[in-house]
């Protein structure tokens, strides 16, 4: 943690990743801003079948695989998870808004829930 306000406004940090770690898949219910500084980091997309925000069903939409100096954005109804690719650990600069803590954090254990 770089940086952090109380009710956490404002969040910047920085996050490490061995390589093959996978992260479960979960939103952050803010906007962010994610910058790659080493390795390669996969990150995978999803969505809420049918726009119904209380279904635990979801999709995969899409892939990206970010390189050194790429740099994604996220809206605060995204939904990815993140793994690490090749032999190096991830490290990313992550800038995230103010958190809806009654909506982050959702991980699909939490989503088959709501099914
Ligand atoms: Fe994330």
């Amino acid at each position: 943690m770089l940086y952090d306000e109380p009710n956490f406004p404002l969040t910047v940090q920085t996050v490490a990743w061995l390589p093959g770690k996978v992260s479960p898949i979960h939103n952050h219910a803010t906007w962010g801003v994610v910058a790659l500084i080493s390795g390669q980091e996969k990150n995978t997309f999803w969505k809420r079948v049918n726009h119904q925000e209380l279904s635990g069903e979801i999709e995969q939409v899409g892939e990206h695989i970010l390189m050194p100096g790429d740099i994604i954005s996220f809206l605060p109804d995204a939904i990815h998870s993140v793994e690490a690719l090749g032999d190096e650990p991830t490290i990313t600069f992550n800038l995230y808004g103010e958190t809806n803590t009654a909506k982050a954090y959702l991980d699909s254990l939490t989503l088959s829930k709501m099914a």
